[in-house]
């Protein structure tokens, strides 16, 4: 595991961008898992001005989101795609038909969960997948006790989870969801987790330098190959 450590957040999200657009140099065809939250926010903000300037080319990119919300309408501002539709995908140059997202609208959720792990596997697995994490250690919606080798899947919320996105959610917060497993993510050939801010300090540190435990869903990130970690000063203020 490789860890970095910025400044502030600005600068931690530009880095991640240009992580990103070099392994899109590399391989234009690259698979690359997104995520939703505030954590990518500059990140996508970068990656969308480097396509703007023709720096990184999204044309042949297939993108897969790592969860999304259940008993909300997809279209809802709120949902994992649209979140991502409007913080970064509709601004690059990425066909409709290379966006995966896992479907919530769906007449049977499961069915769907299934299709997603499927899909990942049709297009040869994923390349890249980004992370953030929970204030609980989540990754994905893959709170806290989820097995090591689960799989894209239904999920309850926790307490945490569901207080953390009562900021998005109001009195309306999505008691379940679904996401990709942690089997599912440990999986992805190379993993970039980013966290920044002083109320990320502790679990950071609990994730990467404490006990490997399924109380600490990120502590599984310390057995992955090929694992970066970006940090802003403040995310990285507990770090031994
Ligand atoms: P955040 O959420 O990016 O909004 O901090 C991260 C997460 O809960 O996984």
């Amino acid at each position: 595991m490789k860890i970095f450590v910025y400044e502030n957040r600005e600068i931690l999200g530009k880095e991640a961008a240009k992580f990103i657009a070099s392994a899109i140099r590399k391989n234009p065809k690259l698979v690359l898992g997104l995520i939703t939250g505030e954590t990518p926010l500059e990140c996508y903000r970068e990656l969308v001005r480097m396509c703007e300037r023709d720096e990184v080319d999204f044309s042949q990119v297939k993108t897969f989101a790592l969860d999304e919300y259940l008993e909300l309408p997809s279209s809802h501002p709120y949902s994992c795609k649209s979140q991502l539709l409007e913080t970064l995908l509709r601004y690059l140059n990425i066909p409709h038909k290379n966006m995966h997202f896992l479907d919530a609208s769906s007449p049977n959720p499961a069915s769907a969960c299934q299709a997603y792990e499927e899909e990942i596997k049709r297009v040869g697995g994923i390349d890249l997948q980004l992370l953030g994490i929970g204030l609980n250690g989540h990754l994905g919606l893959n709170e806290p006790g989820s097995p090591f080798d689960s799989r894209t899947r239904i999920v309850e919320l926790t307490e945490t989870t569901k207080t953390y996105l009562a900021r998005y959610f109001g009195e309306r917060v999505p008691k379940k969801g679904m996401t990709m497993g942690l089997g599912t993510i440990m999986e992805a050939r190379e993993i970039l987790l980013m966290a920044h801010g002083q109320a990320k300090a502790d679990i950071v540190a609990k994730a990467l330098k404490g006990p490997v435990t399924t109380k600490v869903p990120a502590s599984i990130l310390q057995r992955h190959p090929a694992c970066t970690v970006m940090l802003d000063k403040a995310a990285a203020s507990r770090l031994p």
